[in-house]
């Protein structure tokens, strides 16, 4: 229900509407596109759901590279399915943003141009079929971790989104440890392989929560909005206490010495990523963060006579997509 204005009102029309808003966010409703927002909520928003919408479409690289040497038709299969999901995932999210007043082309410049960020996860390079499967495990485990909590966001068309998202992020975790569980059962240079990409994936998998919460100082506001319900360190937490029985039951070692079970908290002490690196690679210095950009913007260019074609014929048929000419036809129905 969109907002009204009550001019009456003694503390200004800006301080009533603001007051509704935060009623709606404390009583953990969803605000939804026409109703009135802060400006900053706005904006807080298009970041964080454009940045979410550039990792799904950037992370299809690291394993899309990968598709054409599976190492059978059963995990080309599984593997093409995945990087499809991904594709998908990266649509709804676009389609969430818009509602909030930018379009597809404004957010894929931005990206294209640097001025916003994906998850810094995907300028690692992917060097095994192993790390297809850690990748599953670690770092759609880790989305999982990050996205569950999203469901329940205060903006309506992403936390929907998140919904379904999060469904198939459970697929690609699984595929991911089901790979690395059948490569564990096969030859020493199979299990190596696993306990290789396991020692690359893990701290860039940790780093994917964000800085710790004293150097993250938009926490704050967004968990005041209802735009995140945890803060950086409570879920990174909460990854490395689902991690570690899964790493027990697959055999791998995690590479960090400082792992241990603390008995009082009732959770894993673990060691600090290399937070040095990390903002390296935030900053555009990562191993593969211009390859990642330079593949993204040659599939957006090479994409422009698509886009010109639709817009010629949407201009050709008045806008209908067809939809006239379907319902004309012998059987004067519409055929969908
Ligand atoms: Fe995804
Ligand atoms: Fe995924």
């Amino acid at each position: 229900m969109p907002v009204v204005v009550e001019p009456e009102s003694q503390a200004g029309p800006e301080a009533e509407l603001e007051a509704r808003f935060q009623a709606v966010i404390d009583r953990k409703d969803r605000i939804e596109p026409r109703d009135w927002m802060p400006d900053a909520y706005r904006r807080t928003l298009v970041r964080q759901v454009a940045q979410h919408a550039h990792s799904e479409i950037i992370g299809m690289q690291p394993e899309g590279g990968w598709i054409g040497r599976a190492p059978s038709l059963r995990r080309k299969a599984i593997l093409l399915a995945k990087v499809q999901d991904e594709a998908g995932h990266g649509l709804y999210l676009y389609s969430a943003a818009e509602t909030l007043g930018v379009s597809r082309q404004e957010l894929t410049e931005a990206l294209i141009s640097g001025r916003q960020k994906y998850s810094s996860i995907f300028n690692y390079p992917t060097l095994s079929y192993a790390d297809m499967g850690t990748i599953g495990w670690l770092v759609d485990g880790a989305a999982i971790c990050n996205q569950v909590p999203l469901c329940r966001t205060s903006f309506g068309p992403y936390g929907r989104a998140m919904i379904r998202i999060c469904k198939e992020e459970s697929f690609h975790q699984r595929q991911g440890y089901e790979l690395l569980t059948t490569m564990m059962r096969g030859t020493d240079e199979q299990r190596a392989m696993v306990q290789e990409s396991v020692d690359r994936f893990w701290w860039p998998s940790l780093m994917m929560f964000g800085p710790p919460d004293d150097e993250s100082p938009n926490t704050a506001q967004s968990m005041a909005w209802g735009v995140k319900t945890h803060t950086n360190d409570e879920l990174r937490q909460r990854f490395v206490d689902m991690s570690v029985p899964q790493a027990k039951a697959l055999g791998v070692t995690l590479p960090d010495p400082d792992l241990v079970w603390n008995e009082e908290r009732g959770a894993h002490d673990f060691g600090q990523p290399d937070w040095a690196e990390f903002w390296e690679v935030v900053k555009g210095n990562g191993p593969c963060n211009a390859q990642r950009v330079a593949h993204r913007k040659k599939a957006w260019d090479d994409g422009a006579w698509v886009r010109e074609a639709a817009l010629a014929f949407a201009a050709h048929d008045g806008g209908t997509g067809g939809a006239a000419e379907d319902a004309d036809d012998t059987t004067g129905k519409a055929t969908t």
